[in-house]
């Protein structure tokens, strides 16, 4: 196994900021490639979080002037995870999301502050640190979508480049004006550059010039070839298709695992199915709801946003209420779904129970306690919620759409008879069709048996790392070998 090393970029890594799974995504993926040979560093910006969060900071670089202000290049850790932190004050270090102010509007400075983000990547990937200078520099979405341009247009010898789609929702768009700011070339304002109907496009840049393009499952590789889920981008993308890959996603075993969660009730493993009851008695204490073990105790941990179709599950209220589910709710986002299921938990105490915000510790309680998960998405790339609520024993409910469709196995006859089912899968995407599949999921409750047989399935599933991180260093190590190693 030659050894490779490899720099992730990215705008999010968990545990120190995060705000979706990009976050899980780029926390774990380092750790799950060691074991094939591959020494992963990652490029993160220095979020006050994240210059909290480090351990042992050195600075390796400073920038007289980065986009507006001085700079330094730190190389830090944080446990396990290796890092390169951008710690530029003038474009990182303020309240408020790392993409947004408290406001919740962008910062008006997006198009810096991500730019120096990917050129920063693309000097370390050019030999900026002398003693890491990788083979391959894989960007994330959007925020890092630059990096490849930068790349491209320094003339000089580049890595091999990987680009991963984690959502094309995001596109990252900014005005052609800046072209000369950012420090590219007038050249690159080309369709086969930057230009995106007439602006930047990062996420463009980033599908247009890497040299491997992953998202992150296979369905929603091929989904996003067409208009619908291809936002503008699916021509290009039919496009690159010989150059696409679909890899789901894993979950970090170390952080979900019901067997040693220090974040729930009682732990518990397949052996011990029956331990779990605790923790739901916990999310019922929480969300005030009855305690009826009869009743199917449905949950909810999401952003709340178009995407993932909770606005759907306001619409089947009736059925839900009809079948005597209860709902454990967890999320935060659109202000007007946040008011309508604060409003429902209003109308239906005991029955309905919501907590607006961000808590992590409550996410591990909810899955653990939960006798179902639902994720109604109108579209998922991979989606991570229903992998943990797999191995956490709560029967995935899903909309089959993305990832969603790659990972759990609608509990059609035919499954069932094999043995193979693991949750309740429903299409089209609809409020109707929602509200079939939560009765079709309040029979399966019914049956004892069958609804154990479903978790036991769900947590015998293999949703770790290992085979995920098998396929991105063989794509790495295709890539490496087809290309004549130019990084000097
Ligand atoms: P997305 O990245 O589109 O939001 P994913 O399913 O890939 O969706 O990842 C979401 C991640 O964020 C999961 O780790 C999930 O547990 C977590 N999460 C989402 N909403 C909340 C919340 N309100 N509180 C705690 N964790 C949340
Ligand atoms: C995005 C997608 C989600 C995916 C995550 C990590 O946030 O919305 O489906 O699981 O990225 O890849």
């Amino acid at each position: 196994m030659t050894p490779v090393t490899a720099l992730s970029v990215a705008s999010e890594i968990y545990p120190l900021i995060k705000t979706g799974g990009l976050a899980d995504v780029a926390g774990a993926l380092p750790s799950a490639l060691l074991r094939h040979g591959i020494t992963m560093r990652t490029l993160v910006p220095g979020y006050p979080a994240v210059m909290a969060g480090i351990e042992s900071a050195l600075p390796v670089h400073s920038f007289s002037m980065l986009f507006g202000g001085p700079a330094r290049l730190l190389t830090a850790h944080k446990g396990n995870l290796e890092l390169l932190v951008l710690d530029a004050p003038h474009l990182y270090n303020r309240p408020g999301s790392p993409y947004s102010a408290p406001d919740g509007k962008d910062w008006p400075d997006n198009a810096y502050r991500f730019a120096a983000l990917a050129r920063t990547a693309a000097e370390i990937g050019q030999g900026l640190v002398p003693s890491f200078v990788p083979d391959l520099v894989h960007a994330h979405d959007w925020q890092a979508g630059l990096t490849a341009a930068y790349l491209r247009y320094s003339g000089k010898p580049s890595p091999a480049t990987v680009f991963t789609v984690h959502n094309l929702a995001f596109q990252g768009q900014f005005p052609r004006e800046l072209l000369a700011t950012l420090g590219l070339p007038p050249g690159a304002f080309s369709v086969d550059g930057v230009e995106y109907y007439g602006s930047i496009g990062y996420m463009k840049a980033g599908l247009q010039l890497s040299d491997r393009i992953t998202t992150v499952s296979p369905a929603y590789a091929l989904e996003i070839q067409g208009p619908e889920a291809g936002m503008g981008l699916d021509g290009l993308l039919r496009q690159r298709s010989a150059q696409l890959t679909g890899i789901l996603n894993g979950i970090d075993e170390a952080v979900w695992n019901p067997a040693t969660d220090k974040r729930i009730t009682a732990t518990y493993d397949l052996a011990t199915l029956s331990a779990r009851a605790a923790n739901t008695r916990s999310v019922r204490e929480l969300f005030d709801l009855s305690p009826d073990p009869d009743r199917l105790l449905l949950g909810v941990i999401s952003r709340l946003s178009w995407q993932k179709g909770l606005d759907l599950l306001l619409e089947a209220l009736p059925v839900l209420r009809a079948e005597r589910i209860q709902l454990a709710l967890l999320g935060a986002g659109d202000p007007d779904l946040e008011a309508r299921f604060k409003a429902a938990a209003e109308a239906y105490p005991g029955e309905i129970g919501v907590m607006i915000g961000y808590d992590e510790d409550l996410a591990h309680l909810i899955q653990a306690g939960a006798d179902a998960l639902l994720v109604p998405s109108r579209f998922e790339p991979c989606g991570l919620t229903q992998l943990c609520a797999l191995r956490y024993g709560a029967v995935p409910v899903v909309a089959r759409v993305g990832g969603l469709s790659d990972t759990v196995v609608d509990a059609n006859e035919m499954a069932i008879a094999a043995g193979v089912a693991t949750g309740v899968q429903f299409s089209p995407v609809t409020g109707d069709m929602l509200s079939a599949a939560l009765g079709k999921t309040r029979a399966l409750f019914a049956d004892r048996a069958a609804w154990q047989a479903l978790q036991r399935n769900g947590m015998s599933a293999d949703v770790s790392w290992r085979n995920p991180a098998q396929h991105y260093a063989q794509l790495y190590r295709s890539l490496l070998a087809s290309r004549p190693r130019s990084n000097a």
